[in-house]
């Protein structure tokens, strides 16, 4: 029978939705001793998400109000090891620094909240190299990066990523190097980890859209070309650009489309995904982060979201064009990342910098729920640009 160590309290805060369309609360949850196969943490750091908010704003995925449970809240765990379950066979060990990323609304692991109990399959080592800002800046959307381009895009990244001589051995006619993958929103978190990623496995031809003030930045991470969509007409942009430099290309491999792979990082209705039916084609896979938003939360205002990508603007996408809607919380399903992906790979690709960590943007406040209910009013302003949201959990 698993038990808590004496230092470890019965009891601990959390920040919970309580009753849907309500703001956030602090609320007092019981600590839950880590059983086989799992890791208690002590959570010292957070990072917040537009997840946050589509469960605040928009009811997403929040089960309808059953006697007062209360949601907590959080995708990724930063902190310190006090506990490892009985049998629990991991390299982790008591005292040890870790993030992850983890399922919110779960009493058991959700994130903000001061001790989570987490399966060790999704953790990782933090780099001795790496702060805790840092850290709780990467696990959830460098994972979703990874997953949506092995899962979505169907293109595969081998791990132990080849060496140079290998991979030209295995390169075939369809030379991945100048397969175009556009990432529209590419300076949204998830955007920046998609690139540094693309870039780490070998593509060379990726295009990014967003705001003009981050294009040397998201060059520096492995854009060939951006385009600005604050200033402009940026998916006429991109298809002025695909007239010009990818007709040639695309002609030595026939039928083929032009564009093949488009990840939208942002699945806002107006905002990317219309534009972007100006440009996908026949045969174009479009990898688009769910839930797609209809309508952005406002002070007053419900989100309107949707978790059918196929519903969004229907009869508008020109015929063959492949929609997939992104669903991170299922990476596991591939055995391979979720044996892998966090407890290993994550952590060596910021060991070795091939990874940078999101700029970080620190959300003060005296009170967890303070720093909480801060970040979530960031999240509702749209006042989130090239950064990421961390904050302190427990003191
Ligand atoms: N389904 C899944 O598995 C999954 C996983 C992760 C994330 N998501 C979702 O993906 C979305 C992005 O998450 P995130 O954490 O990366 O968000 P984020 O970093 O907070 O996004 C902010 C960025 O969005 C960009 N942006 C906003 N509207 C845009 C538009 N119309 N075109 C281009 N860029 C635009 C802004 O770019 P500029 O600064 O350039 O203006 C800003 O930097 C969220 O809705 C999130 O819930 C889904």
């Amino acid at each position: 029978m698993a038990s808590l160590p004496p230092s470890v309290p019965a009891t601990h805060a959390a920040i919970a939705i309580t009753a849907l369309g309500k703001p956030v609360e602090q609320v007092t949850v019981p600590t839950i001793p880590p059983s086989a196969g799992e890791v208690l943490v002590r959570v010292t750091h957070t990072s917040s998400t537009p997840v946050d908010l589509h469960r605040v704003a928009g009811g997403l995925r929040v089960p309808p109000e059953d006697g007062g449970k209360a949601f907590i809240l959080g995708i990724t765990v930063g902190g310190t090891v006090v506990a490892v379950g009985p049998g629990t066979a991991t390299g982790l060990r008591v005292g040890d620094r870790v993030f992850g990323f983890v399922q919110d609304g779960s009493d058991r692991e959700a994130a903000f909240q001061e001790y989570a109990t987490v399966p060790a399959w999704k953790l990782g080592r933090v780099p001795d190299r790496v702060d805790m800002h840092a850290a709780v800046a990467v696990p959830a959307n460098l994972v979703t990066a990874v997953h949506t381009v092995v899962a979505d895009l169907g293109l595969p990244l081998p791990w132990p990523v080849p060496g140079a001589e290998v991979a030209a051995a295995a390169a075939d006619d369809d030379d991945k190097e100048e397969e175009v993958v556009l990432v529209w929103g590419a300076a949204s978190s998830v955007g920046m980890y998609v690139l540094q990623v693309l870039r780490h496995w070998g593509y060379r031809h990726v295009l990014a859209v967003a705001a003009g003030k981050h294009h040397e930045t998201l060059r520096g991470l492995g854009a060939r070309a951006c385009f600005d969509y604050r200033e402009g007409d940026a998916a006429g942009a991109v298809a002025a650009y695909l007239d010009r430099v990818v007709r040639r290309s695309s002609s030595s491999r026939p039928g083929r489309p032009r564009l093949p792979y488009v990840v939208d990082c942002i699945g806002s209705r107006e905002g990317s995904l219309r534009p972007l039916t100006r440009i996908a084609e026949k045969g174009t896979r479009v990898a688009v982060m769910l839930p797609v938003i209809n309508v952005h939360a406002g002070k007053d205002r419900a989100a309107e979201l949707e978790m059918d990508v196929n519903k969004a603007l229907p009869g508008e996408w020109k015929d063959g064009v492949e929609l997939r809607g992104v669903r991170t919380f299922l990476y596991h399903k591939n055995e391979f990342l979720r044996d892998h992906l966090q407890p290993e790979i994550v952590p060596a690709l910021l060991e070795q910098g091939v990874i940078e960590p999101n700029k970080q943007r620190v959300v003060e406040g005296k009170t967890l729920l303070e720093r909480a209910q801060k970040a979530l009013d960031l999240l509702r302003d749209q006042a989130v640009s090239g950064e990421k949201l961390v904050w302190r959990v427990a003191d």
